[in-house]
C-alpha cells in the first residue's frame, strides 16, 4: 500500500500484466505499420512511460513528436481539455499513431482527432495503454487498447494523481477496504471502556479516546497539547480546531488501520462535522455511532457498587452519578439525531453479560 497526497492507493496491476500488455500493442501495432515510418504521437504528460516502453518495441523508423493536454483535477475529470504544449509538427499526409495513457470520457480524444483532421494527416490511430468503457461518452474507435479497466480512479506507470504517482511501476487503485470507524457512546457506567477493548481486538481497530489523546499530549508538551492546555489553564474550552487536529494526528499514526473506535468525541454537531470532514480527507467517513442503552437505576447502582471499591470520588455520591447520566443523555440527543439522519445510529441493549452485550455490537457491526 502507498500514499499519495494523503490518499491510500494498493496495488492494481503488476509491472508484469502492464509489459505484456504492452507487448501485444507493440506487435499490432509493428505489423500495421511495417515499412511505413509513421509519427508516433505523445500525450504528455501521462503517457510518457508507456510510449517508452512501446517504443523501444517499435521494429521500424519512426518520428516522435510530443503535445500536452489536461483534463483531470485531483481524482475526477473536469470536462475541460486543456492544451499546455501544443502540436509543432507538420503532419500531413503523415501516418500518425497517437499515444495515450488513458481514455476515460474520451474528450482528450475527441480534442486530438480533431487537431488531426485539421492537420491534413493520411491517416491516424490511436493507442491508449487503458481505457475505460463505462466512462466513455464518444464515438471514435481506440485502435489499440492496452487493458480495458472499469471505471476506477489509479495512478502509476505514468498516470498520476494530483501530480505525483507517475514514478510509480505497477498500477495502483484507491484503496476500497472499507474502514469500520466507530463512534462509540454509552452512558457512565454502561461497560463502553470494556466492550471498546474487545471490539478492537475482534476487529483490529484503533481505540482513540479523547481524555488519552488529551493526556498523551499535554504530558508530552506536543505542539498541540501546549496549546490545549494554555486554554485548560484558562477555565476556557479547547476548541473543536485543536482537538480536531489531535484526532487527525492520532489517526495518521496508523494508516494501515481497520478502522476507529472514538470514544469521547463528538460531543456537539460541530465536532461531528468537523470529524466527518476529517475521515472524508483521509478517504473514508463514520461507518456507526453504536450507543450501549442501559437503564438509568441500573446504572446508578453499578456506579454506586463501583464506587465503594475504586475510590472515585464522583462514582461515590449518587447526586453527582444522575447529573453525569443527564449530561450524557442531552449531549447524546443532539448526535443521535445527527447520525440517525445518516442512517448511522444504532442503539445497543448494554444489559447483560459482557460477552452477550459484544455479540449484540458485532452483529451491528457485522452489518455495516
Ligand atoms: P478523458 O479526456 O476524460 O478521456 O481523460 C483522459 C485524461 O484524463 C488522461 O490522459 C489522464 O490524464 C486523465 N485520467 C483519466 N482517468 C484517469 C485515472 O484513472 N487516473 C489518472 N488520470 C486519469
Ligand atoms: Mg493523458
Amino acid at each position: 500500500m502507498i500514499t499519495l497526497n494523503g490518499l491510500q492507493f494498493q496495488e492494481y496491476i503488476s509491472e508484469a500484466t502492464l509489459l505484456k500488455a504492452i507487448d501485444e500493442v507493440a506487435a499490432q501495432i509493428n505489423s500495421d505499420f511495417k515499412g511505413k515510418e509513421p509519427v508516433f504521437l505523445v500525450v504528455l504528460n501521462g503517457a510518457y512511460k508507456f510510449a517508452t516502453e512501446l517504443l523501444s518495441r517499435f521494429e521500424g523508423d519512426c518520428e516522435i513528436e510530443f503535445i500536452k493536454m489536461s483534463s483531470y483535477d485531483g481524482t475526477s475529470s473536469t470536462g475541460q481539455v486543456q492544451t499546455h504544449i501544443p502540436l509543432e509538427a507538420d503532419l500531413e499526409e503523415r501516418e500518425v499513431v497517437i499515444i495515450e495513457d488513458i481514455v476515460d470520457s474520451g474528450n482528450t480524444i475527441e480534442k486530438i482527432t480533431q487537431m488531426m483532421v485539421q492537420s491534413g494527416v493520411n491517416k491516424y490511430r490511436i493507442a491508449s495503454l487503458f481505457y475505460k468503457p463505462e466512462a466513455y461518452t464518444k464515438e471514435y474507435k481506440i485502435h489499440y487498447v492496452g487493458l480495458e479497466i472499469p471505471n476506477d480512479f489509479i495512478v502509476g506507470y505514468g498516470l498520476d494523481y494530483n501530480g505525483l504517482g507517475r514514478n510509480l511501476n505497477a498500477i495502483y487503485k484507491l484503496k476500497t477496504t472499507k474502514m469500520t470507524n466507530l463512534v462509540l457512546f454509552g452512558p457512565p457506567g454502561a461497560g463502553k471502556g470494556t466492550q471498546a477493548s474487545f471490539l478492537k481486538e475482534k476487529y483490529n481497530l484503533v481505540h482513540i479516546s479523547t481524555g488519552d489523546v488529551f493526556r498523551y499530549n499535554i504530558k508530552n508538551a506536543t505542539e498541540l497539547g501546549t496549546l490545549a492546555k494554555s486554554y485548560i489553564d484558562k477555565g476556557q474550552l479547547v476548541p473543536d480546531s485543536v482537538t480536531i487536529d489531535m484526532l487527525s494526528a492520532t489517526v495518521d499514526e496508523t494508516p494501515d488501520a481497520n478502522g476507529f473506535i472514538f470514544d469521547g468525541f463528538p460531543r456537539t454537531t460541530a465536532q461531528a462535522e468537523a470529524l466527518d470532514k476529517l475521515l472524508t480527507e483521509k478517504g473514508t467517513e463514520v461507518s456507526a455511532m453504536i450507543a450501549l442503552e442501559v437503564d438509568d437505576e441500573i446504572l446508578v447502582k453499578r456506579l454506586l457498587e463501583r464506587g465503594k471499591t475504586s475510590g472515585r470520588k464522583d462514582d461515590a455520591d449518587e447526586t453527582v452519578i444522575r447529573n453525569r447520566i443527564k449530561v450524557y443523555y442531552d449531549e447524546t440527543a443532539i448526535l443521535k439525531g445527527y447520525y440517525q439522519k445518516q442512517d448511522k445510529y444504532f442503539g445497543v441493549d448494554g444489559v447483560g453479560e459482557i460477552n452477550e452485550i459484544t455479540t449484540r455490537l458485532s452483529s451491528v457491526i457485522d452489518k455495516l
